[in-house]
């Protein structure tokens, strides 16, 4: 308790003079000041000593816990006979894209890239190629990357909700105008939709089981709705499983749904959390790709298949496959879920424990938690207090609404389960009571500082 943050302080100011806002990605600022020092198996070390059991594991990446030895050694190993060979091709990429295309039901051929966003870029590009048509569907609230295609109605205010909301400056309007926006788990909005725009829509785009955010679950006969509706309309299913796909299983969540997606993203975890990622689909469809001869949509990538990162990504898949991890993080994801549940029941308050697998969120609503606008409902001061509360308890959960996801990992152990359970308890009780002192000052007029 009461962990001093002195040293990721001083490193932090330190970083804002020459990096902006010193962190390399948006939504990385944490308050207070985090610098990492260290993030082995489930645990990480922060710049003043503080341990901490971590449940961001890099966006998900880390499924097999952070730096998992075999997958460092087999990126060594391959590392000695050329990093980025990058002309014709290595023995390993032709080995990578067997396996993934053995595991993802979908997938017939598969290109690799180096992230989730090129990998959903390449999607988008292709669908447009192949259909003639410019539109797209995504959906409010999903994150896809952060091309412009992708960049809108991402973490809308209620006041922007299905509203013109691009997510950064700099957008290209004519890509933020042709993606369209529809309502998860709502068959009405995406058919209404395809309807209102017959013959301009070339794909549809969404996270099958979506988890930025608390984890939104398709409710039964959704998927299949999509699928048929794009059918109906001559349009593309894209399934991004950039956190989905080898989380949950070797087939992605298209494979625990039973849908057929006609393209299929994935990265993350695939790799350990090494920078590939993969686009794969139907052959008459990827081979299209300007990789194939005759090919006319452009595909490319300096670092695309280097030796290090398919290292990974094979080692990575060798100690998933026979499902032992799979298995031991849903049960750590389910004692986590049953725990928490058991914790906001007990302290009586509004909450909901979303998740899947070995993904789970505390969110401070009442359920059910199904589309955009529910998740919208949470109590976002009680949200980053409690998680904030958490980290001075030696637990890591990222005080982020909109990377609210918690990960469990292969390293993650019952005793972790147990320590985070009771820290849990502890944390809300103090995050609500610092609250309520908090609102009471201010009643009282006394200004918080
Ligand atoms: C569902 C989904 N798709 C795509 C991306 C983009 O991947 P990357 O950050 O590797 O570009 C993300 C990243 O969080 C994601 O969650």
């Amino acid at each position: 308790m009461n962990n001093q943050f002195t040293q990721s302080t001083r490193l932090a100011e330190r970083a804002t003079r020459v990096i902006p806002g010193g962190v390399n990605s948006g939504r990385r600022q944490i308050d207070p000041p985090l610098v990492v020092r260290w993030a082995r198996g489930a645990h990480m070390e922060d710049a003043d000593g503080n341990r901490m059991i971590d449940y961001w594991g890099g966006a998900g990446s880390a499924v097999l816990g952070h730096s998992n030895p075999t997958v460092n050694e087999r990126v060594e190993s391959a590392i000695k006979n050329g990093v980025l060979i990058g002309t014709a091709l290595t023995p390993g990429e032709i080995e990578l894209a067997e396996r993934v295309v053995d595991y993802v039901p979908s997938i017939e051929q598969v290109l690799l890239c180096t992230s989730g966003t090129q990998a959903t870029y390449f999607a988008i590009r292709l669908s447009r190629a192949v259909t003639g048509r410019e539109k797209l569907v995504k959906m409010q609230g999903s994150y896809h990357g952060y091309h412009d295609s992708v960049l809108r109605n991402v973490h809308s205010t209620p006041d922007r909700v299905y509203a013109r909301d691009p997510h950064s400056a700099g957008m290209l309007p004519a890509a933020v105008d042709n993606t369209l926006i529809c309502r998860y788990n709502d068959l009405h909005s995406a058919r209404s939709m395809f309807e209102a725009h017959v013959g301009e829509i070339a794909a549809l785009i969404i996270e099958p089981l979506v988890h930025n955010g608390p984890t939104l679950v398709p409710d039964p006969g959704y998927l299949e709705g999509l699928r048929a509706i794009c059918d109906d309309h001559g349009a593309l299913l894209i399934f991004d499983e950039v956190v989905t796909g080898f989380r949950h299983g070797m087939g992605g969540y298209q494979e625990i749904a039973n849908i057929r997606p006609d393209l299929t993203t994935g990265g993350k975890a695939f790799a350990s959390g090494w920078p590939i990622a993969f686009l794969g689909g139907a052959r008459w469809l990827m081979e299209r790709f300007n990789t194939s001869p005759g090919g006319d949509v452009g595909w490319s990538g300096t670092c695309n298949g280097n030796t290090g990162c398919v290292a990974a990504a094979l080692a990575t898949l060798d100690l998933l496959s026979d499902g032992t991890v799979h298995t031991h993080i849903t049960r750590l994801g389910e004692r986590m879920r049953t725990g928490l549940h058991e914790i906001v029941e007990e302290a009586g308050i509004p909450a909901t424990v979303t998740g899947y697998g070995s993904i789970f969120t505390l969110w401070f609503a009442e359920g059910p938690i199904n589309n955009y606008e529910q998740v919208l409902r949470n109590d976002s001061v009680l949200f980053k207090s409690y998680r904030q509360e958490l980290r001075q308890r030696g637990v890591w959960e990222k005080p982020d609404m909109h990377g609210a996801r918690s990960c469990v990992s292969a390293c993650h152990t019952d005793h972790d389960i147990d320590l985070t359970l009771t820290a849990a308890r502890d944390s809300l009780k103090a995050a609500l009571s610092r609250i309520a002192a908090s609102r009471k000052r201010k009643h009282q007029g006394v200004l918080d500082v």
